[in-house]
């Protein structure tokens, strides 16, 4: 969170599964949609926050099964952990005020009573969580009668049940919602309270985060059941939430639309980057684009034409390098002439490829160096690469490429592959 030093112009603090990732969806195109949005318009003055209900163990399960950014703040297993950064800092103040009224063993010990709960995998069972399954028939009677047991036992718990089928007990300050109030004043302390704050849910465990005080929340159309029972109940009038009518982060692209909350126009949703004008420079849009337009070029989406590798030449320095991540170079102009012959080569496969990170920072007036993750997935294999560019601002031409520099990010190390093109 250092990253930003004054407020975030956007924070959004989103669930994943059925929120942020759409199960449904094998191409991941919403996600993949709300990721362009993210890395050209917001990524350099707003945060982006996950909260999930899963255990560490299982979110990173998911991130190597979908193309998800990396977050800014990462908050698992329904609000117990909060961490920081990419290399996942944990937040310990936060682990320290959970353990108030709360006992892990009597947990277990009176679930150990309940035959209609099922205990979900060890993975889940985490310091301040402990999950099982129940049946939708059962689920409320069930969560009355174990409140009031370990209520006897002197405990103080929260009930959640998500997902018509996932039931989890927490200590009473745990939860998405509290989480979420915590980092608010966090920021809030640091004088860096955000501007706007978007919640992003599906499930029960995500009703908590709709009742955050000044925070906009958005359910997205496939919301289940219990959420939109709960939002009837307890938050119909409040006009800072709402229904999408869109799936997973198709609604919350809408959402930041219709509450006004900036850029809500996804560089995947423009079909021409040629129509792109160049008055809006900014180099991380240049990038995100590029990288776009290359996925595009090697599906064979857009036409192989001159039209667009001498628009291309013309937005790359003559004497402009390309360093390979295996360490050669070649001039940008052959890169493009290489680029070329692949057109249409990932035709009807599954080939996608997505910006991560995208910082940009003017070195010298004029100069931009943009930093940023570059991932591209063919088939069921994913590669990575830590990227640089140099840009130049050049007088009505905007931005020039003059520098490009990559090298295979740590998970990638080991594939060193040939086939390899920008
Ligand atoms: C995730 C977790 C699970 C939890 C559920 C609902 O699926 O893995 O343990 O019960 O979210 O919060
Ligand atoms: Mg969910």
């Amino acid at each position: 969170m250092e990253r930003l030093t004054s407020p975030a112009r956007l924070m959004i603090v989103s669930d994943l599964d059925h929120t942020m990732v759409d199960h449904h969806d094998p191409e991941n195109l919403s996600l993949l949609r709300f990721n362009s949005l993210w890395e050209h318009a917001y990524r350099h003055d707003s945060l982006l926050v996950f909260s999930t209900g899963r255990s560490p163990t299982l979110y990173k399960e998911l991130r190597k099964e979908k193309p998800l950014l990396t977050p800014d703040v990462t908050i698992m297993s329904v609000g117990t952990e909060i961490t920081y950064g990419n290399s996942m800092v944990p937040d310990l103040g936060w682990v320290d005020t959970l353990n108030h009224k709360w006992d892990l063993g009597i947990v277990k010990e009176e679930t150990g009573n309940f035959v209609e709960l099922t205990l979900q995998a060890e993975s889940e069972q985490r310091p301040h969580k402990v999950s099982f399954y129940v049946d939708k028939s059962k689920a409320q009677e069930v969560t009355k009668e174990l409140s009031q047991r370990l209520e006897k036992r002197g405990l103080d718990v929260k009930i959640i049940y998500s997902g018509g089928m996932d039931l989890d007990i927490l200590p009473q300050g745990a939860g998405k919602g509290q989480a979420l109030a915590y980092l608010l004043k966090k920021l809030k302390s640091e004088g860096k309270l955000p501007v706007n704050t978007l919640a992003c849910g599906d499930s029960g465990n995500d009703a908590e985060l709709f009742s955050i005080p000044d925070v906009y929340g958005v359910m997205v159309s496939n919301a289940q059941e219990e959420l939109l029972k709960w939002h009837a109940e307890n938050a119909k009038d409040n006009p800072k939430v709402i229904h999408a009518k869109e799936r997973c982060a198709g609604g919350i692209i809408q959402a930041i639309g219709e509450f006004k909350l900036g850029p809500n126009l996804s560089p995947r949703d423009v079909s021409d980057f040629l129509e792109c004008k160049v008055e809006n420079v900014n180099p991380g849009h240049e990038v995100v684009k590029f990288f776009l337009f290359y996925e595009r070029w090697r599906r064979g989406e857009v036409e192989n034409s001159e039209a667009y590798a001498a628009s291309l030449k013309a937005s790359c320095q003559p004497g402009g390098v390309f360093v390979h991540p295996s360490g050669a170079g070649k001039s940008l102009v052959d890169t493009i002439d290489e680029l070329r012959k692949h057109h249409g080569d990932k035709q009807g496969k599954k080939f996608r490829v997505w910006a991560d990170q995208v910082l940009a920072t003017e070195t010298a007036p004029g100069t931009w160096m943009v930093k940023l993750d570059k991932w591209e997935q063919s088939g069921d294999e994913r590669i990575g690469c830590n990227t640089t560019v140099k840009f130049t601002a050049k007088e009505g031409e905007g931005l020039v490429w003059e520098h490009v520099k990559q090298t295979w990010s740590e998970e990638s190390k080991l594939k060193d592959d040939s086939s390899w093109i920008i």
